[in-house]
């Protein structure tokens, strides 16, 4: 048995808890600033939340790929000292991370906001893990399933551009405000591609396990959406910089680039739903649920970003409370959709009767998750709207604007707590699976 990976998938519990924890409070300092900001700084809170967010898909991403690999080489879950290492450094740098916030302790640059020392246990433990699955993937010779690259796509990209986010250390880099900025958010923007090869990649594992089609992975198709995604993932950082002076069709190129991606991720779910019989859809019934649930967010968020890249509507929305909207949906909507889709798929493989006990409180809050999301989001973008429109169409100052925003951001409060309540009842169910004590998988 494989401890590590569920050591991983455990602590990835834990990370999402906290995220929800501090962005339910960070989500009523947003809404008022004077009264709760006094108490619980919002230059404090969005850090914890961002990162903590961030790790809890990386975590729960990594911790399913080294179960799926050993599953998929019948490998008995083997621990090496690599993995067990990697996990140790992964574990002491995100606790140690969390212990420099908690003490006041900041630092670093958007979304990596935590002293920049730290970065070196996180880029060891991740090359630690990739010569790991590497050692694993070429022991075993033979063709590949698609996963299988977007995952060493991902295991790889992810250092590449862990490094490139950590290069603004190097004083040539930061003396230069636009080199700086453009550098800064390539990576950012590339980084986000690298979880999503991990992230995209386990949905693929996910569709060809539960609808029992391996030669779904195989396809043109499906072939042709990684490499999509690897270009994606190349050259998204065209529309993260935008205030950097560069040629607009950078930008419009990967704008098309990333929706194309989306577009095709939801004809391959489909195909995945139509093919799938009603015998397998009940066997995997939960998981099968959040796949479902993280195509619609595709399609939503795919709405969205043709909108947002529309000139004449960026101009309003740019900058406003819709590029959160965009940021939350995806990494929420998707992300995390896919991620508990994983969780709940290797949990009930592991213990077979938790599933069937909780089966109603997952179903309702399942739902209660993603009706509040809809919301959340929702109210996020009409927040996004009305800021514009005061700012940009009546030039009206902040101050004014954000009163008429108010409304908005109490009920992304609102909605905000019973998403996070609800993803919180899920987490615990998870928590609760006894994947030790079973010999099952
Ligand atoms: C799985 C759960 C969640 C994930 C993965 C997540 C992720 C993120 C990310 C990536 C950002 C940065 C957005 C940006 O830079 O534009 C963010 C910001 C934020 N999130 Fe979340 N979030 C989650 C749940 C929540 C919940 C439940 C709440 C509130 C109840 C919340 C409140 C906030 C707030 C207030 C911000 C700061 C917005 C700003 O600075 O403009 N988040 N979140």
């Amino acid at each position: 048995m494989n401890r590590v990976s569920f050591y991983l998938l455990r602590f990835s519990l834990i990370l999402l808890i906290t995220a929800l924890c501090v962005g339910v409070a960070a989500a009523f300092v947003f809404f008022d600033t004077g009264f709760f900001n006094q108490f619980l700084p919002f230059y404090k809170l969005r850090p914890i939340h961002v990162t903590a967010s961030i790790f809890w898909i990386l975590t729960a991403a990594q911790g399913g790929v080294i179960y799926y690999l050993n599953d998929y080489y019948k490998l008995e879950h083997k621990q090496t000292l690599l993995i067990k290492a990697s996990y140790f450094l992964w574990l002491l740098s995100i606790i140690l991370i969390l212990i420099s916030f908690l003490s006041g302790k900041f630092g670093g640059r958007e979304y990596w906001e935590f002293p920049p020392i730290l970065a070196i246990p996180i880029l060891l433990s991740w090359a630690l893990f990739a010569i790991h699955f590497f050692k694993i993937i070429l022991k075993n010779k033979g063709k590949k399933p698609v996963y299988i690259w977007m995952w060493s796509t991902g295991v790889v990209f992810f250092l590449l551009t862990y490094i490139e986010a950590n290069l603004w250390q190097i004083p040539w880099f930061r003396e230069n405000v636009i080199r700086d900025i453009t550098v800064q958010w390539k990576a950012n923007g590339a980084i986000v591609g690298s979880w999503n090869q991990l992230v995209y990649g386990t949905a693929f594992y996910l569709m060809a396990k539960i609808g029992e089609d391996e030669n779904s992975a195989f396809n043109k198709k499906s072939f042709f959406f990684y490499f999509l995604g690897l270009t994606n993932l190349i050259f998204n950082w065209g529309h993260h910089t935008y205030n950097v002076p560069a040629a607009t069709w950078v930008r419009d190129v990967s704008y098309v680039i990333s929706m194309t991606e989306w577009i095709l991720l939801i004809n391959i779910m489909q195909n995945f739903k139509s093919k799938i019989s009603e015998a397998k859809k009940f066997l995997n019934i939960i998981p099968y649920r959040f796949l479902l649930a993280s195509e619609a967010w595709v399609f939503l968020n795919l709405i969205l970003a043709i909108l947002m890249s529309i000139p004449a509507i960026n101009i309003y929305t740019h900058g406003t409370h819709i590029t959160v909207a965009h940021a939350m949906g995806a990494t929420i909507g998707i992300n995390t959709m896919i991620l508990f889709a994983s969780l709940f798929f290797i949990f009930s493989k592991r213990d077979s009767n938790f599933s069937l006990i909780n089966n109603k409180t997952i179903t309702i809050f399942f739902w209660s998750a993603n009706i509040a999301l809809l919301f959340f989001w929702a109210a996020l973008i009409l927040a996004g709207i009305t800021k514009g429109y005061y700012m940009v169409s009546l030039s009206q100052t902040f101050e004014t604007a954000m009163q008429h925003v108010k409304p908005y951001l109490f009920i992304f409060s609102i909605t905000g707590t019973i998403l996070a309540f609800s993803l919180l009842v899920l987490s615990i169910v998870l928590l609760r699976a006894k994947i030790f004590s079973n010999n099952k998988a």
